[in-house]
């Protein structure tokens, strides 16, 4: 280990998080009765511009009359290069209960997207005396936010969580594709009579993990856009958990069980990590710091998987 030691992510579920739109209150009840452990109030793209101001009344609305149970309630306000964003910071933070706990930030591109932001709200919550800090998450969906996702990551003491916006970090990027996560058709690799498809958002996944696990911040998987095709959700889900990210978006209440089956370890895998402690404890009694577990070597790294597993599946226990 470095010098400088890891710092943890925020101890909290984030397995799911579900959208819905800020003009549709009629969905906010069904939200709250989901089983996500984030709820995601949108003031942006799932809104007409025609609607941001109905939108910002309504989820201001709902933080003091909707009972939203022990889930992290998050809304997400317009990009920095709109008219929108500092008028969503305002009414909210003046005006939205405390059930209020987080603000998505779109589109940021740099730090200084976060300390804009940052001194608004300080500034608001000082007069309003708010003494609950809401805590901000990230949507890293440009190219520039991708080159920075480090400093961003690094940007603020609110900072929690950052995702992967697929849809538009393709467009920023220019990749050829109009697919939302998934693999793509043209993207494929052919080996003898095999055609593979591997993951195009794999760079980008990785980037915005390593930014994250250097600063405590939690990685979360964005939208997967084809809600018809589970097996496809769950695939990308899969691999993205692979790589190291802690949940995954919902943009349909359908998608919310397959997030949580994805990142809550199975009883199976739970085992396996708890006996690897064990073996090594064992080990470590004895004076080894390496063993072997069903045939395979073991040792300290090994033991901070297995607990990586263990600590999930605490995380999701308690949600
Ligand atoms: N949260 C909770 N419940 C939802 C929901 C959501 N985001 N979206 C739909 N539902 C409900 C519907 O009200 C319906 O409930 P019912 O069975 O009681 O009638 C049920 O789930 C099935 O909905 P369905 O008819 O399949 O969907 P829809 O046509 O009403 O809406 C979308 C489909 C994609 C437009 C809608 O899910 C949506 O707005 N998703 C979020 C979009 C968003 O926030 N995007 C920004 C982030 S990318
Ligand atoms: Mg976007």
């Amino acid at each position: 280990m470095s010098f400088r030691t890891q710092p943890p992510a925020p101890a909290r579920p984030n397995r799911c998080q579900l959208f819905g739109p800020g003009s549709r209150t009629e969905l906010f009840e069904k939200m709250a009765a989901s089983a996500a452990d984030v709820i995601n109030l949108d003031l942006e793209d799932s809104v007409a511009p025609s609607d941001k101001a109905t939108a910002r009344k309504n989820i201001i609305a709902a933080t003091h009359d909707v009972d939203w149970g022990n889930k992290y309630l998050s809304v997400r306000i317009n990009g920095l290069d709109t008219e929108y964003w500092y008028k969503d910071v305002v009414d909210l933070l003046e005006n939205a209960s405390d059930r209020l706990d987080q603000i998505m930030i779109p589109m940021v591109g740099c730090k200084e997207d976060i300390y804009a932001v940052d001194a608004l709200v300080t500034a608001i919550e000082k007069a309003k005396g708010r003494t609950k800090p809401i805590s901000f998450e990230v949507i890293i969906e440009t190219a520039a936010g991708i080159a920075h996702a480090e400093e961003i990551a690094a940007a603020s003491p609110r900072m929690q969580a950052m995702s992967l916006g697929y849809a538009d970090y393709a467009a920023s990027m220019g990749m050829a594709t109009t697919g939302i996560g998934g693999t793509q058709k043209d993207y494929y690799m052919i080996d003898g009579d095999s055609t593979y498809y591997p993951d195009p958002w794999h760079y980008a996944i990785t980037a915005i993990v390593a930014a994250c696990r250097t600063h405590g911040v939690l990685p979360v998987d964005g939208p997967f856009g084809d809600f018809s095709d589970d097996a496809a959700y769950v695939a990308q889900a899969k691999r993205a958990a692979t790589l190291g990210m802690v949940g995954k978006w919902a943009i349909h209440p359908k998608q919310v069980k397959l997030a949580n089956e994805v990142y809550t370890p199975s009883a199976e895998a739970v085992t396996e990590a708890r006996e690897i402690l064990a073996a090594m404890e064992e080990a470590q009694k004895n004076g080894l710091g390496a063993t072997t577990y069903k045939g395979k070597l073991i040792d300290i790294a090994s033991m901070k998987q297995a607990a990586v597993i263990v600590r999930m599946a605490e995380l999701a226990g308690a949600s």
